[in-house]
């Protein structure tokens, strides 16, 4: 019998335990190799692939021999990308596709190796030559798994199955308004690293300081105390920080760095050096705070000029992944006049959440608890916690974010507070640094007295209230918009999150009618909630929803949308409508 490697299982042991916890950002490795490209797929609707074995990816063994599956170089799919928009037969597909490609490794006795998604939706499952690697639940963050113990020298098989079934028990559950699209949505990487390595960091202004630079930096793989330089050379820092035994170190650098702001967005270069592993990332420092009912950045109030986009290219009616994908989307933002955007209704992708902050736009960003969340489950409990965890994980360093959002249009209910102050209470936790909001659509309107009130409970453990409120589309104006009175959370800022209404670029009819899907309507509704908006006593910002006409299976109206949200102020072609216009005078106007 083979002798017992007891090293070999605490290794495994160690490493199941640490690779659910590790995420090397691949952004910030220069060395980190791209596995993006055309991979072999198989089709699995009634989801029989791990009965039947996909993941060992059999080859007949002999003349008798034959497997009933193949991953054969004829039927592939572009990763990253949804599988809904590559083929005419997958547009509504909810199931499972199966993805394999070969990977030429080598053993190497001095790295770890591990393999990275940037994300993929919605739930996933990995294997490494017939080895599973482990899962991820959730569409929109990352996750990666150790593959070292597991790497053959020459061709490795990778396997990777991906389910976009919704599910109720899902974050976001049975029923949203956006397309479902499923599959390695998003870059893959494969990770080399020494043995010992820099895990994780994050380096931000402390609370309410502009001169002290503070946070932690953590190593994995050590088990003795150990130096590590940080490097900002404009702000002319060099300093060696050490650990404690484990790996880990907290730091205060007093520093007068120059402020990140949407009008001069400045990053510094910040390097880590650990024996021989460097990460470099650029870094934007700022503050962010309220001060009454106001948005304090950098001390100074500031009044958001925003816009929602989902994570989507029209023109190619699928998930937007690449640098060019983020550039068309948020030069489209800049031309609007923006300096702040809401990434709807998830995280999205670190390319579009980098060049942001790049051209100087803040963000609002969330986990998609978009209403009918089933709060009263544990579990969903749980995956809630884990989503903003990995979240916050993947983007404390982002100077841009300065508002977590725990949720979207909630109905009130004990577990749903239970839940959103649960994570509430954990953001404050992991970041004390930036704001905490969520959206509420749960509006009254008191007729006798032309007013807008919020009777939620949740409001009083957040900095900040958005409110979505589709005046002149949901909600007919009651009496003229500028008479109309606001008194919600007036002691805090108040962003108006969502409002807006649907028109058909080139359909022209009517501003007093509706159902025209006019954009002389869509135009109008505008102006009159601009002219509302002058009566909001504690406004912050809006951003109406939609850059863009957006997909959603839920918009039947076949003769108007045919499959697509119409909200955009541009339209799927990318053609800007005349409410446009309205928006752009508005934001240069503040
Ligand atoms: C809601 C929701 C959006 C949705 C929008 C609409 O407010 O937050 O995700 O697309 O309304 O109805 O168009």
């Amino acid at each position: 019998m083979k002798k017992f490697n007891l090293s070999l299982v605490l290794l495994l042991i160690s490493i199941w335990v640490f690779s659910e916890s590790i995420l090397l950002n691949p952004y910030n490795r220069k060395d980190a190799i791209s596995l993006n490209g055309e991979w072999n797929v198989i089709i699995d609707p009634f989801c029989r692939g791990e009965i039947s074995g996909f993941y060992k990816n059999k080859k007949p063994s002999g003349k008798a021999d034959f497997v009933e599956y193949s991953f054969s170089n004829v039927f592939r799919l572009h990763v990253p990308g949804d599988f809904n928009s590559q083929l005419p037969e997958l547009k509504y597909y909810e199931g499972n596709v199966w993805y394999q490609r070969t990977l030429k490794l080598n053993i190497i006795s001095d790295k770890r190796q591990f393999l990275y998604f940037a994300g993929a939706n919605y739930f996933s499952k990995v294997w490494l030559n017939g080895v599973e690697m482990g899962s991820h639940e959730g569409g929109f963050l990352p996750f990666q798994f150790d593959i070292t113990p597991f790497v053959k020298n020459g061709e490795n098989d990778l396997v990777v199955m991906v389910n976009n079934n919704r599910k109720k028990e899902n974050i976001p559950a049975m029923n949203f308004d956006w397309w479902n699209y499923g599959g390695i949505s998003r870059d893959v990487f494969l990770v080399q690293t020494p043995t010992s390595f820099i895990e994780d960091y994050k380096i931000q202004l402390k609370k309410s300081s502009s001169t002290t630079l503070t946070g932690y930096l953590r190593l994995n793989g050590v088990q003795t105390a150990q130096n590590v330089e940080i490097n900002i050379p404009e702000l002319k820092i060099n300093k060696t920080l050490t650990t404690n035994e484990t790996g880990e170190v907290s730091f205060e650098i007093s520093a007068k760095p120059q402020l990140w702001n949407p009008e001069i967005p400045k990053l510094y270069s910040v390097r880590f050096v650990f024996g021989k592993d460097t990460i470099c990332e650029d870094i934007g420092f700022r503050t962010i705070e309220t001060k009454g009912d106001k948005v304090m950045l950098n001390g100074i109030p500031v009044f958001l000029k925003g816009v929602n986009f989902h994570e989507e290219i029209p023109q190619r009616m699928g998930r937007a992944y690449s640098d060019a994908d983020a550039a068309m989307i948020l030069n489209e933002v800049k031309a609007l006049g923006c300096n702040f955007i809401r990434t709807g209704h998830y995280p999205q992708n670190e390319r579009i959440v980098r060049m942001a902050e790049k051209m100087g736009l803040m963000i609002w960003e969330e986990i998609p608890i978009w209403q009918g969340i089933d709060f009263t489950n544990e579990t969903v409990m749980k995956k809630a916690e884990v989503m903003f965890k990995d979240m916050i994980a993947r983007d404390k360093n982002r100077a841009a974010i300065i508002i977590w959002s725990v949720a979207n249009e909630t109905a009130p209910s004990t577990d749903r507070n239970r839940v959103l102050r649960g994570l509430v209470n954990l953001t404050r936790k992991l970041d004390n640094t930036r704001l905490i909001g969520a959206a509420f659509n749960n509006i009254s309107y008191t007729k006798e007295t032309s007013t807008f009130t919020l009777q939620d409970s949740l409001v009083q453990s957040l900095d900040l209230v958005g409110v979505n409120k589709y005046m002149g589309w949901y909600m007919s104006f009651p009496v003229a918009p500028g008479q109309l009175k606001w008194n919600i959370a007036i002691d805090k800022p108040l962003l108006i999150s969502e409002f807006g209404g649907e028109a058909v670029y080139g359909q022209h009819g009517a501003n007093d009618v509706a159902s025209s899907w006019s954009e002389e309507y869509q135009e109008k509704l505008y102006i009159d909630n601009i002219d509302m908006f002058k009566n909001i006593p504690n406004l912050c910002g809006i951003t109406p929803w939609v850059l863009f006409d957006f997909r959603s299976p839920t918009r039947m109206n076949y003769l108007n949308q045919n499959g697509w949200n119409r909200k955009g102020l541009v339209s799927d072609k990318g053609l800007r409508k005349k409410a446009w216009y309205v928006v752009k005078d508005y934001f240069n106007s503040k």
